[in-house]
């Protein structure tokens, strides 16, 4: 079974193509995966301009297919399926992927698959490794910061969700006021090696509180109130800043992780989203799990970001199990994961 899969809900225009083998094994091959990153076109705002993305996703989409066909060495007439993310996202961009995956499929006679963004973070990790339903998944991206169980696809319950910011929205803003440009995750990363993560005492909220949900909006502003106390140019209080935030982060997810584990005693935890590619966090993650009895899996660091495998993957999960959508699917700025398979958005 093979699937083509579009993903274009923010900033990056992504087409891959995936293939799984008969039967239900769970892992799959990437036959294709590329990607066009538009991060040149909106750096200069400091953040994604919705017009912006959806004009290059539109520009860059057909070549991009072609591309992923022509490193496949397969042609639209050897798919199975060909799924787009179809939200929750910017809605211009949705619209783009939704309308070539539907074009394309109709045009060739294949089954359309509108796939949600978050269940293409959820599912990725069993492209790649042995994962058996049902796990624990800790979703960390740049617009979501959630808890859940995950029991097959389409089927989720959620534990616990952020009461105000993302993760991936904290890592952001503190790059962005210490001038570590955008996206800000990898910046501190890179910058928190260097750094005493013992220098700031920084709130951890929800942290020791009972259940799952999250909060960042009290790190955000204290971390906005130590940048402005920081001397100008003091590369090396930038550095040690970056390695408090980061554990800060990581004291944070293991708690409400913890939690979960209590809550939802499953023997595997799946860190997946954007945030997931953060090394640090996978360590302290991993560490937590352990302690628990449970084990961390993570998706490969490269297919933690946005990308087209990981929703040509949940697309093929989907498809083998005889789910497919209609041509008239509309695409849906918001759409909870654990709203259930085709439920309204
Ligand atoms: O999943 P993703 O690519 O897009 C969304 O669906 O939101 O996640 C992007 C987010 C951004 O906030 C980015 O700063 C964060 O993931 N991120 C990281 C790292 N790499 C990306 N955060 C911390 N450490 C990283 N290495
Ligand atoms: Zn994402």
């Amino acid at each position: 079974m093979r699937v083509l899969g579009i993903e274009t809900s923010c900033d990056e225009t992504a087409v891959a193509i995936v293939e799984a083998p008969a039967g239900m094994k769970p892992v799959g091959r990437i036959l294709a995966n590329v990607v066009y990153s538009q991060l040149s076109e909106h750096r200069r705002f400091g953040g994604v301009v919705p017009e912006i993305a959806a004009r290059a996703h539109l520009e860059r989409i057909d070549g991009l297919v072609a591309e992923a066909l022509e490193d496949a060495k397969v042609g639209l007439g050897d798919l199975d399926g060909i799924a787009a993310t179809g939200g929750p996202g910017l809605i211009g961009g949705v619209m783009v992927g939704v309308m070539t995956a539907k074009a394309l499929a109709f045009a060739h006679d294949k089954p359309f698959l509108a796939v949600n963004h978050l269940e293409g973070h959820a599912l990725s990790v069993r492209l790649t490794e042995e994962v058996d339903f049902p796990y624990l998944l800790l979703l960390v991206s740049g617009g979501h910061c959630q808890l859940l169980t995950v029991r097959g696809p389409g089927d989720y319950t959620r534990l616990g969700t952020t009461i105000d910011d993302a993760a991936g929205e904290c890592f952001d803003k503190t790059a962005k006021l210490l001038g570590l440009g955008f996206p800000g995750g990898p910046a501190i990363e890179k910058m928190a090696r260097g750094g005493d993560s013992g220098r700031f005492a920084l709130p951890r909220p929800m942290w020791r509180k009972p259940g799952c949900d999250f909060s960042f909006s009290g790190l955000k502003t204290a971390v906005r109130q130590t940048v402005q106390k920081l001397p100008a140019g003091d590369r090396q209080a930038a550095a040690d800043l970056c390695a408090s935030f980061q554990r800060t982060v990581g004291d944070v997810l293991a708690d409400r992780c913890a939690n979960a584990f209590e809550l939802a005693p499953l023997p595997i935890l799946v860190v997946a989203g954007g945030v997931a590619a953060n090394v640090y966090l996978r360590g302290r993650l991993e560490a937590v799990a352990g302690e628990h009895g449970t084990r961390l899996v993570a998706p490969p660091v490269e297919l933690c970001t946005d990308n087209g495998a990981m929703i040509a993957w949940a697309g093929l999960e989907h498809l083998r199990l005889g789910r497919t959508d209609a041509l008239d699917f509309r695409p849906r700025p918001r759409w909870p994961l654990d709203a259930g398979v085709g439920s309204p958005a």
